[in-house]
C-alpha cells in the first residue's frame, strides 16, 4: 500500500509544515487537489503552488486535476513537477490522447472516476493507464463521509486489470480513515489518499503511521 496524504486538509497557511508531516509520516506521495471552480464548485491550487511544492520536497507529487479541459494546462503541470497526473473521465473528451500526453511528459497517467461512474467505462483504455483514481466521495471538498459502494467498484476494477494481466494501480480518494482503510486495501486498492484522517488529527504524523499499520494488516 502506498499512502498519499492530501494537503488540501492541512493548514494551507503553512505548506512546509504539511510537507514535513508527509515526510515524517512515511508518505509515498503527496496528493495535490487542483480544483477550478467549474468542474467542482471549489477553487484550490494551481501551477505556481505545484511548482513550489515540487521544489520543497523530494516526495513525488500526485496531482489530481478536478478541472474542465485538463489538457489545456497539462504541459505546465508536468513542467512544474507533477510526477503522477490524474484527470477526470467526466471532464476529458479525448482521453486516449490525454493519457498519452501525460506519459510523454514523463509522468504516470491516471483517470479519475466520480463515485457514480462505473469502472467498466475504462475497459478499452486500461492498457494505456498507469493508475485509476476511484473517488470515494463526490469531488470538491475534504472531510466528506466515505461512500461504501465504491469498495465494490475497486473489486470489479481489480478483476478487470487481473483478467487482462495489466499493471494498473488503483488509488482511492475521499473519506478514508482508520475505520475503513482495511476494507479499502482488501478490495484491491494500492494507493490510499487521506486528508482529514491525517491533517485533522491531533498528531498527524502518528495518524499517518497508524493508517499504514492498519492497511498492512497490523490491526488496531
Ligand atoms: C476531494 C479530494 C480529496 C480530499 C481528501 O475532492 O479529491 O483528495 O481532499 O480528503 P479527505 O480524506 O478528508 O476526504
Ligand atoms: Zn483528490
Amino acid at each position: 500500500m502506498q499512502l498519499a496524504p492530501s494537503i488540501l486538509a492541512a493548514d494551507l497557511a503553512d505548506f512546509k509544515a504539511a510537507l514535513g508531516v508527509c515526510e515524517r509520516g512515511g508518505a509515498d506521495l503527496v496528493h495535490v487537489d487542483v480544483m477550478d471552480g467549474h468542474f467542482v464548485p471549489n477553487l484550490t491550487f494551481g501551477i505556481p503552488v505545484v511548482r513550489d511544492l515540487a521544489r520543497a520536497t523530494e516526495l513525488p507529487l500526485d496531482v489530481h486535476l478536478m478541472v474542465t479541459h485538463p489538457e489545456r494546462l497539462l504541459a505546465e503541470y508536468l513542467d512544474a513537477g507533477a510526477s503522477w497526473v490524474s484527470a477526470h473521465w467526466e471532464a476529458v473528451t479525448h482521453l486516449d490522447r490525454m493519457m498519452a500526453a501525460i506519459r510523454e511528459g514523463g509522468a504516470k497517467a491516471g483517470v479519475a472516476l466520480n463515485p457514480a461512474t462505473p469502472v467498466e467505462v475504462l475497459i478499452d483504455v486500461l492498457p494505456s493507464l498507469d493508475f485509476v483514481l476511484l473517488m470515494s466521495v463526490n469531488p470538491g471538498f475534504a472531510g466528506q463521509p466515505f461512500l461504501p459502494y465504491v469498495v465494490d467498484k475497486a473489486r470489479r476494477l481489480r478483476r478487470l486489470i487481473e483478467d487482462r494481466s495489466l499493471h494498473v494501480e488503483i488509488e482511492m480518494d475521499g473519506g478514508i480513515d482508520a475505520t475503513n482503510i482495511e476494507r479499502v486495501v482488501a478490495a484491491g486498492v494500492d494507493i490510499c489518499v487521506a486528508g482529514s484522517a491525517i491533517f485533522g488529527a491531533e498528531t498527524p504524523e502518528e495518524s499517518a503511521h497508524e493508517l499504514r499499520r492498519l492497511a498492512e494488516g497490523g490491526g488496531r
